[in-house]
């Protein structure tokens, strides 16, 4: 076929295949009405507490709870016209219903100043929000433009304001540094100026699945502030549990609140096409406000006031070298039920490596206490988290996780300032907790942040270079190629029999021809695929008719992570923010396991969930579906997540392995980062959430990490997630993938450059949909020197086939 038409193909079939196939924005967002008798009041139950534990009060000068009979004036035509989620494939959820902050406010029956509600809704209904077509949806919507004397009309009646600010984000595209993403539009800062000035009291509440520009918080007489993030179908209900006082909005942030956007330390190097050095190296959030510039923050990572007061007795403190315990008596000393949340810090001593002043090593959340009631907690982190990679060999250990000598403090914390010492250890001597293989270098040598000692005792900025790429990846990957048994040809064993114990996984597929073998390295080509529920995302395993006859079933994959993509009705859930927002893992997996029999009751095997990228930076567009800045509290939540989940026989998978930081050119952009960045920050949250969850299946990520495509990457799928942390589940590409050889073996591409790698399933399957045949890539080597092996596709398809034995659906 001529190229040029090919291309034209190619470029229509992407077209179709991304926006072409789902849910248009205006059905999934539209709250059709439940046809199939599902039950979701258990799960809206679940979901509205969990929407209401995990908003978070910046603010509150006695303006919340609403004490009751008060006279409540609405504002901001967010609070009618509410985000319920971001926008994209984590957000593309058809909800049974949808509640509003003004429905929430009715439901609990909440003095509402009418006037100004009968305004508010006769102005949203005639001017009807648009939320636009794939990577060109609002950011925000426009408001209401409101009259001094309305405001001032009603101050007079009504004792308390409430003003909602709403954003939204989504895939496929950032945040911007403009009014209406990043920063308040001047509309809304007329309401607020009109609002402020009139009221005696003013209640902000943001509606926004990203972090924006907060340093408007100062310019007005505000109140109280809540970030009440996108909880999904219950929004509305929950925001009012937390206004009149039924819940305690016991959040705590998962990210810093920077005074300004340039304070990040991504700042200036985000977003670039081509690649993006990271700098900032370890020194992400707060790790790096704490150490070099504590003014920028306006709002520290882990704040938040709920509204229970709590007094705190340390028990004890333990460390034997492999870990340390933390023991803490927590008593509820205010007027409210509420949670108590223990943040431990530890500070290391600063060695060759240099460190971060503060860092999470562990979190616990106390029950619902009673005025007066106390509850003793544990927690514990393990050396192996408190200690550095050594990527240099600085301290004469290189690729190792070493605790320098010195001495090590403890510090709990409301957050990651405000925070008592508690407790020190010293170590003697360095000390090796585990020895690694390099892995994935930059291709380039830059400049990477360290702290240095300055003259007042605080810590200036210096730089060191990230280490040269110096090992043979062709050598490793040939040592360690995977053998199988040989080929038997069809001995009429079926799936069944693996599952009696009668065969065994390798018996079953040693059975298999090379079409079966290639055909189970990818998805059956499309999204919506007939072999599973309308609107699923794609289906892989018993995806030719051969491959059925044998036992071996399609598995249907749908997306996550707010609830199930598909175009019947299904739950829509808080995002991912809020859900890290709530520093509750128990809370999480308990929402998740709701969703667990939905999963199963939508016939859906695999959730393409959850998101656990790092919040490098506030523009990121999909930060709404990921957790947080810091990787322990996002591999904690992510793996009560995956639990969740997996609890009656549906399959998490977490995505984007690894460092999907920005969606400006994500199936290109190069993340250029040390392997000590890499390894503590981008894949620790990874790590802990496979270690901790056990997922069964895992997503590889669009973009290129050190130069290498997340689904070729030979060192982050095998290397370190199957070698290292000992995953035993499936791997499964991000939707296509790119075109390319592999610089090791330059006969091999696409297909065969993937398996080799170590990843199982290109999803949804094809080159393009236009093709529904093999591309011959995976086998245009097999039998070749150094060409693809049968051992290679075997192991791909035990994993596919352990998989299945996993599915009780
Ligand atoms: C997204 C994934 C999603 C997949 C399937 C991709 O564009 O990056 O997160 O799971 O599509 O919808």
């Amino acid at each position: 076929m001529n190229k040029i038409i090919r291309k034209i193909l190619d470029v229509g079939a992407d077209f179709i295949a991304l926006f072409g196939n789902n849910l248009s924005q205006k059905e999934a967002r539209g709250g059709s009405p439940d046809k199939s008798g599902y039950d979701y009041s258990k799960i809206a139950k679940v979901a509205r507490r969990v929407g209401a534990e995990g908003s978070i009060l910046l603010k509150n000068d006695d303006a919340l709870p609403l004490e009751e009979n008060t006279r409540v004036a609405l504002f901001g035509r967010v609070s009618f016209d509410w985000f319920y989620v971001g926008y994209g494939s984590g957000g593309d959820v058809r909800a049974p219903y949808r509640v509003s902050l003004a429905d929430g406010l009715c439901n609990a029956n909440v003095n509402l100043d009418e006037e100004l509600f009968g305004i508010y809704k006769k102005w949203c209904d005639n001017n009807p929000v648009s939320h636009g077509v794939w990577g060109h949806w609002p950011r925000y919507f426009a408001e209401m433009p409101v009259g001094d004397e309305l405001v001032s009309r009603v101050s007079e009646r009504a004792d308390v304001a409430i003003v909602t600010i709403g954003r939204a984000a989504g895939e496929d595209r950032e945040n911007n540094l403009e009014e209406g993403s990043y920063y308040l539009t001047s509309d809304e800062r007329k309401l607020l100026k009109q609002v402020t000035e009139a009221f005696e009291k003013t209640v902000v509440i943001m509606n926004i699945g990203n972090a924006i520009d907060f340093s408007f918080v100062n310019e007005y007489k505000i109140d109280a502030l809540l970030i009440a993030w996108q909880g999904g179908m219950e929004s509305g209900n929950a925001v009012a549990d937390v206004l009149t006082g039924k819940v305690s909005p016991d959040g705590r942030l998962p990210m810093s609140l920077a005074t300004s956007y340039e304070r990040y330390p991504s700042a200036g190097n985000f977003g670039a096409r081509a690649y993006n050095e990271y700098k900032e190296d370890i020194y992400v959030g707060y790790r790096y406000f704490e150490t070099f510039d504590k003014d920028g923050v306006l709002y520290p990572f882990g704040y938040g006031l709920g509204y229970g007061k709590f007094q705190r007795e340390v028990v004890g403190v333990n460390y034997d070298g492999d870990k340390i315990n933390f023991n803490v008596r927590v008593t509820n000393i205010g007027n409210y039920p509420s949670k108590d949340t223990l943040e431990f810090y530890i500070e290391p001593p600063q060695g060759k490596l240099g460190k971060p002043v503060r860092n999470l090593v562990a979190f616990v959340k106390s029950a619902t206490l009673a005025p007066g009631e106390s509850e003793t907690l544990t927690a514990e982190a393990t050396a192996y988290l408190i200690s550095s990679y050594d990527d240099t060999g600085i301290t004469g250990h290189k690729s190792c996780y070493v605790l320098e000598k010195g001495a090590y403090s403890a510090y709990l914390g409301y957050d990651s300032r405000n925070a008592e010492k508690i407790f020190e250890f010293v170590e003697n001597e360095d000390r090796v907790v585990a020895e690694c293989n390099v892995i994935a270098s930059s291709p380039t040598v830059f400049d990477r942040l360290r702290p240095i000692k300055s003259e007042d005792d605080g810590y200036d900025k210096g730089y060191y270079l990230t280490p040269e790429r110096a090992y043979d990846l062709k050598e490793r990957i040939l040592s360690e190629l995977p053998t199988c048994k040989p080929y038997t040809g069809n001995k009429g064993i079926t799936l069944s029999d693996v599952k009696s114990g009668k065969a065994t996984i390798e018996d079953f597929t040693a059975q298999f021809t090379l079409r079966e073998l290639e055909a189970i390295s990818r998805g059956a080509y499309i999204m919506n695929s007939p072999l599973g529920a309308p609107g699923n995302a794609g289906a892989l395993g018993g995806v030719l008719r051969s491959l059925r006859k044998k036992g071996v079933p399609a598995v249907i994959c749908t997306d996550g992570p707010s609830g199930i993509r598909l175009s019947a009705t299904c739950s829509l859930l808080p995002i991912g923010t809020l859900l890290s927002s709530t520093w509750d893992p128990k809370m999480v997996e308990t929402l998740l396991a709701e969703l667990s029999l939905e999963l199963n009751d939508r016939g859906s095997d695999m959730l393409l969930a959850p998101g656990m990228n790092i919040h490098r930076d506030p523009l990121c567009g999909r930060n709404f579906e990921y957790f947080s800045e810091d990787p322990v509290l996002s591999g904690k939540i992510g793996a009560s997540y995956v639990k969740g989940v997996q609890t009656h026989g549906a399959s998490a998978c977490p995505k984007h392995f690894a460092c999907n930081n920005q969606e400006t050119n994500r199936c290109d952009t190069d993340s250029r980062l040390s392997e000590r960045a890499l390894r503590e920050i981008y894949l620790k949250g990874f790590e802990i959430c496979v270690k901790e969850g056990v997922p069964r299946s895992l997503m590889t990520s669009y973009n290129k990490i050190n130069g290498v495509w997340g689904h070729y990457n030979y060192d982050l799928a095998t290397t370190v997630l199957r070698n290292e942390w000992g995953y035993k589940g499936l791997i499964v590409t991000d939707w296509w993938m790119r075109h390319s050889s592999s610089p090791e073996f330059p006969k091999m591409r696409d297909n065969a450059y993937r398996v080799r790698a170590g990843v199982d399933v290109l999803m949804p399957g094809g080159r393009r949909i236009t093709l529904h045949v093999p591309d011959g890539t995976l086998l245009a080597t097999y039998g070749h020197q150094n060409g693809i092996t049968r051992g290679e596709m075997v192991r791909v398809a035990n994993s596919v086939i352990a998989f299945t034995l996993g599915m009780k659906r």
